[in-house]
């Protein structure tokens, strides 16, 4: 019998994170490391953003605000979701947590019991299967591979509907992959999920990271999914801002109210300074976030093409965040120097101790035969990362 709480006892490290850590030991010892494994845009803050968290703290705003959050904000999001999202909420509909990690986690706890099923894709955003667990629920996983443009097909998510079923968590676009779904895709799917007693947690914290012609669209725009989708993103990607742990969502006000209520007892309110701060990056003008996107589009581009010169490698465009997701079995079975390639921990293991490159496995986010390298980086890292991959492939017999 374990002692302490099975649950928590059954929970995995996050794998992105112990990567980080591993990174920065490496780092700390003296290694050269190239690190591709953030999570974070390598943007600072933008400064008003900034501004308004000092003026903030001068104006003493360095109390408690309401546990759900600052009223002001609260309309910020209400407008931005009703500007950017065509969602229309009222406050009670609003929830300001620590990050849309935070928001994702009350959710879940909020509407799931023991034995209820949450259906949601591979390769998945890797706190996922673990927040599910946390809610007693069980994951239902839908593979979707690289042949579909990692994308679930409607027939796939009827198929995995089972009396059961009280969540469909969505992630558009996506972390790892970078996927977009298209608003008729999305379409689509919302078919099937009509007339359904399935909730949709649809996690939007990507939305503006979007590259070519690509359209963000929320599935809780759909007239007949209004009242069962809760909308989450938050202000971590969009504005820099992973550190100051803002996230919010947006929906069906009876599960707010519970989502509130839990984190009334567990966390009470997003920290004053930072929802100050938040408020400032959801109302003042500024060119900020497309200047951020055109950098990463000119790093995709970059690394898509560099990539796939790579012989044995193969990777898809991503039309969204900041990462690439690109299959490496064809590498599995080869060895050097005492490595035995595998698995994609072995093949990233192999590049971290080889070449200092750190990419994190594809099996942290369901998907075994593939890394995930973030281009949340500077074009040179980029190049030296390209370099320095390409030379431990070759060494590969
Ligand atoms: C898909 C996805 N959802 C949610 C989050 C959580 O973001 P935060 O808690 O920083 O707002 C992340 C962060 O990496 C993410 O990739």
């Amino acid at each position: 019998m374990n002692k302490y709480s099975e649950i928590i006892s059954s929970i995995e490290e996050s794998k992105t994170m112990a990567i980080s850590s591993l990174v920065k030991k490496l780092k700390a010892e003296g290694k050269n490391v190239l690190s591709f494994s953030a999570g974070e845009p390598d943007f600072p803050t933008p400064e008003f953003i900034k501004q308004a968290a000092i003026k903030a703290i001068n104006n003493n705003f360095t109390k408690y605000t309401p546990n759900e959050g600052y009223p002001p904000l609260i309309n910020a999001i209400i407008e931005k979701f009703s500007i950017d999202n065509n969602l229309e909420f009222k406050p009670q509909n609003i929830l300001v947590s620590h990050g849309a990690k935070h928001s994702l986690y009350n959710l879940l706890m909020s509407i799931c019991n023991p034995g209820d099923e949450v259906i949601f894709q591979a390769p998945y955003w890797v706190s996922y299967p673990q927040m599910v667990k946390l809610a007693q629920a069980k994951s239902v996983i839908i593979n979707a591979g690289v042949e579909q443009n990692y994308k679930i097909t409607p027939g796939q998510l009827k198929n995995s509907i089972t009396s059961k079923t009280k969540v469909f968590l969505f992630n558009t676009p996506s972390n790892p992959t970078g996927s977009v779904y298209s608003e008729d895709e999305i379409k689509a799917l919302a078919e099937v999920l009509k007339e359904k007693n399935i909730f949709i947690i649809s996690d939007e914290i990507y939305e503006k990271i979007v590259f070519d012609d690509e359209k963000h669209f929320s599935i809780g725009s759909i007239d007949y999914l209004k009242d069962k989708t809760i909308t989450v993103n938050g202000v971590s990607k969009a504005y820099a801002m992973t550190g100051w742990r803002v996230g919010y969502a947006g929906g069906n006000a009876e599960i707010i109210k519970l989502a509130r209520n839990l984190q009334s007892h567990s966390t009470s309110n997003a920290s004053s300074i930072s929802q100050a701060a938040t408020l400032a990056a959801l109302t003042e003008e500024s060119n900020e976030i497309e200047d951020m996107v055109k950098k990463f589009k000119i790093r995709r581009d970059y690394i898509y093409d560099a990539l796939n010169k790579i012989e044995g490698i193969k990777c898809p465009l991503p039309k969204g965040a900041f990462y690439v997701f690109y299959n490496v079995s064809n590498y599995y079975g080869k060895h050097m120097n005492g490595y035995d390639i595998k698995d994609s921990s072995s093949f990233c293991n192999y590049l971290l101790t080889e070449q200092n490159v750190g990419l994190v496995p594809g099996i942290a986010f369901g998907n075994d035969n593939c890394v995930r390298m973030s281009y949340a980086c500077s074009l040179e890292e980029l190049r030296d990362g390209v370099e320095r991959i390409t030379n431990a492939l070759h060494k590969l017999k």
